[in-house]
């Protein structure tokens, strides 16, 4: 299984990418839009830090619009993902971009017909949202394991991103039920290092070590 980071934090990826445990890097316009910095400029920064998948999402909302945008953003870097959302239109782009071998990861996935549209049409990858899933009540790990599945049995090329993460909980989910690759946002990442145990335990062993060591 492989980890992603969602974020387009510099300074964080490079904390985090010294583990050597991320594989790619995942953004959106939300996440860019927080650094209030150039697309473009972070976009390739964050391509030269990170060896793996770098996901930079399309604004247009036309095919034609999307193409073109994809056609930029690709030559950006060779390890760039376009990333797509899941309309019929972003459908006719992840098609024609396919044929073209641009990597696309196809975003905002809430069903399994969705998710399988989006395989079909070529998508490197597909992106389910698994905190808006539960947002709503709706079991995220059950589209998740079907969608592996359906994958698997086809033996499709596509990989899932499982997205939308926020917690440790749903890491450990996602993982259990076949999503390929999980896209943590940096400040859980973090978090997942950490137990009030394993604190507890060093502090311990440390002062039993200093007693020790005064003998
Ligand atoms: O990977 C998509 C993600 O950034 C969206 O997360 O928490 O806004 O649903 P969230």
């Amino acid at each position: 299984m492989k980890f992603f980071l969602d974020t387009a934090d510099v300074a964080a990826i490079k904390a985090v990418n010294e583990l050597g445990i991320v594989d790619g890097v995942t953004t959106n316009p939300t996440i860019i839009s927080r650094e209030g910095r150039d697309f473009e400029t972070v976009i390739k920064e964050i391509c030269q830090i990170v060896d793996g998948p770098v996901s930079a999402e399309v604004t247009g909302t036309t095919a034609e619009e999307m193409i073109a945008q994809a056609h930029d953003i690709a030559k950006w870097a060779d390890n760039i993902v376009v990333k797509i959302p899941m309309t019929m239109e972003g459908l006719k782009a992840v098609n024609v971009l396919s044929k073209e071998h641009i990597k696309t990861n196809v975003t905002l996935i809430f069903t399994v017909s969705q998710g399988l549209m989006a395989i079909k049409a070529g998508a490197t990858f597909i992106s389910p949202f698994v905190g808006r899933l539960e947002d709503i009540g709706t079991d995220a790990y059950e589209l998740i394991s079907d969608l592996r599945d359906i994958i698997d049995f086809y033996d499709f090329d596509t990989e899932i991103i499982a997205a939308s993460i926020r917690n440790r909980a749903q890491v450990e989910g996602v993982a259990k039920c076949g999503a390929h690759i999980a896209t943590i946002p940096a400040p859980l990442f973090d978090k997942m290092t950490q137990h009030p145990l394993t604190d507890n335990g060093l502090k311990q062993f440390m002062a039993d070590w200093k007693v020790f060591q005064g003998k």
